[in-house]
């Protein structure tokens, strides 16, 4: 058992605090990890929130790369010394989704077993993981090996949002070489499926923002055309840019239902919608189910991008590393974790893609 500085949502909607909480030495299964970078994501604000669920008090952080420091008995696919980047699906190999060749859907992925604890009471750590942290304890199959010529900061990324926006284009949409795509909204998540589809070989990437600041971003992430949504219908301006027609891939990051509704009808007959954005519990979807079936196509839903971490992420640090994937980019500040809590309010203000703890 170990103790160390962490950031704690002790009670909903209160300011997040820096505490010392205990960390036990990895059981069977387990890793202890040595955080050097943990970016900071919508959804602990929305833990901090109470959005996600009442558990509370919640250890926050999840976007994280770092050094395996100990590993239980059994474990060996890493050891001590090990860069890795920290991963909420650690796929089971048994569910039903892993036994038909599907482990990207995983359907009983892994966490630690035991609690990290405050004054005894044991934590609940974001998505599993907990890692605004010095050291956290997670399953050993959500720490992934990767090149450790990486920078933390950045690597760190790909644990959650980044991976998110990357596998929407490249996983869930199947962005191909000389396909049309449309982004909606261009926070961290859109900006890396607007980089998955230039990756990928897109021939328009067309980002849609509200923010002009963020539009100029998505240029650089790859975006052939920009528009604002707050400026004109951009139902009207996808198709006036892709000859009347619609793009082939239309991706919704924001999570907002007026939203999807643009990017459902901003597709080409039989063209792909991609929702990665998350709803809240209460937004509804009204479409004539005639423009649903007339329409055709694919709308698809993208958990984490449909990634698998052991595939994935050694792969997109090595085109990172090779000056393919402008992971850094992605990295607005850096800051301490007493940090966090005025990250939020520059993340609310539309001020950052990511605001990266560093240890
Ligand atoms: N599916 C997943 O596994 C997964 C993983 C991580 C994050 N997410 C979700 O992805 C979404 C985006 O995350 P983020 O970190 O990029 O958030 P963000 O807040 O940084 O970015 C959202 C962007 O959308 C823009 N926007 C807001 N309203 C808009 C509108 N009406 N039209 C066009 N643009 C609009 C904002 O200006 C901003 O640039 C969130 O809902 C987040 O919860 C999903
Ligand atoms: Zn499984
Ligand atoms: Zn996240």
């Amino acid at each position: 058992m170990g103790k160390v500085r962490a950031v704690v949502a002790r009670a909903k909607g209160e300011p997040v605090t820096v505490e010392t909480i205990d960390v036990p030495d990895p059981g069977p299964g387990e890793a202890l990890v040595a955080v050097q970078a943990c970016g900071v994501c919508h959804t602990d604000l929305h833990y901090r929130q109470g959005a996600i669920s009442d558990d509370f008090p919640f250890l926050l952080g999840h976007e994280a790369a770092g050094v395996v420091e100990a590993v239980g008995p059994d474990v060996g696919d890493i050891a001590p010394g090990d860069f890795v980047v920290l991963n909420w699906r650690a796929v089971c190999g048994r569910c039903r989704a892993c036994r038909r060749g599907r482990p990207w859907y995983c359907f009983d992925t892994a966490n630690a077993t035991q609690p990290m604890t405050l004054d005894g009471v044991p934590l609940s750590p974001a998505l599993g993981i907990g890692a605004f942290a010095e050291k956290t304890l997670v399953a050993a199959g959500q720490a992934t090996k990767v090149d450790p010529r990486a920078r933390p900061e950045a690597a760190g990324l790909l644990g959650c949002g980044v991976m998110a926006g990357l596998g929407a284009a490249l996983l869930t949409g199947e962005v191909g070489p000389g396909d049309s795509v449309a982004v909606f909204g261009c926070g961290g998540v859109g900006d890396a499926a607007i980089a998955g589809a230039r990756l990928a070989g897109a021939a328009e990437i067309i980002a849609v923002d509200l923010d002009a600041g963020k539009l100029e971003l998505a240029k650089a992430f790859g975006a052939t055309h920009t528009v604002n949504a707050g400026e004109e219908d951009p139902v009207e301006a996808i198709r006036g840019l892709t000859g009347g027609n619609g793009a082939d891939v239309c991706i919704e990051a924001v999570g907002h239902p007026e939203v999807m509704k643009q990017a459902f009808y901003a597709r080409d007959l039989a063209g792909t919608l991609v929702q990665v954005g998350v709803p809240d519990p209460a937004m509804r979807i009204d479409l004539p189910m005639i423009d649903f079936f007339g329409r055709g196509g694919r709308l698809k839903p993208s958990w984490y991008g449909d990634c698998l971490p052991s595939r994935d992420f050694p792969l997109l640090i090595d085109l990172y590393l090779q000056g393919r994937l402008d992971l850094d980019r992605f990295v607005s500040e850096t800051i301490p974790l007493e940090g966090v809590e005025e990250a939020f309010g520059a993340m609310e203000r539309g001020e950052v893609l990511r605001s990266v703890v560093v240890l």
